[in-house]
C-alpha cells in the first residue's frame, strides 16, 4: 500500500477532539494524540489515568491502540498535542510504541494549542531504535 499524503490540520483537529475528553484528574495535564494510518484513515487517543498511577495509559497508546482495533498496521504519521511551555514529545516507552509500526523516517508533530510547534522524525527522538527487524533472523 502506498503512503497516504499526510495533511497535519486533519491530525491536529482530530488530536484536539481526543485531548478535552482524556482523563487526567492526578496531573491535570491533558494530551491528545492523531495517528495518520496505511490506510488513510485517522485514529486517535488520549491520556487515561488511574489511581493506582503506573496504570494510567498514555494518549499515544490509545491512538496505537484504536489503529490496530481498527484494522490499520503502519503508522504514516503520528502528531501529539499537550499544553504547556516545553514540547510535549512522546515519553521514551511511547517512542518505541510508535517504533513498532513506523519507520525511522515516520514525521512526529508535536503540537500545542496554536497548531504544530515543531516537527520530528522517529529517528529524531528515537535513535540507533531495536525493532520488529532484530527479531527477524
Ligand atoms: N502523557 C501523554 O499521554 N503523552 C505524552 O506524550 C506525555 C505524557 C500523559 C501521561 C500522564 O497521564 C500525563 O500526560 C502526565 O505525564
Amino acid at each position: 500500500m502506498s503512503e497516504p499524503s499526510v495533511d497535519f490540520e486533519t491530525l491536529f483537529a482530530a488530536a484536539a477532539r481526543a485531548q478535552p475528553r482524556a482523563y487526567a484528574p492526578y496531573s491535570r495535564f491533558k494530551v491528545g494524540a492523531a495517528i495518520l494510518a496505511d490506510d488513510g484513515v485517522v485514529y486517535s487517543g488520549c491520556n487515561v489515568e488511574n489511581a493506582a498511577y503506573p496504570s494510567g495509559s498514555c494518549a499515544e497508546q490509545g491512538a496505537i491502540s484504536a489503529m490496530i482495533a481498527g484494522g490499520a498496521g503502519r503508522i504514516a504519521a503520528i502528531l501529539v498535542l499537550g499544553e504547556g511551555e516545553a514540547l510535549v514529545t512522546p515519553c521514551g516507552a511511547c517512542r518505541q510504541r510508535i517504533r513498532e509500526f513506523a519507520t525511522p523516517e515516520t514525521p512526529v508533530a508535536i503540537a500545542g494549542p496554536g497548531g504544530v510547534r515543531q516537527m520530528f522524525s522517529l529517528a529524531e527522538l528515537l535513535p540507533a531504535s531495536f525493532g520488529p527487524d532484530n527479531l527477524r533472523r
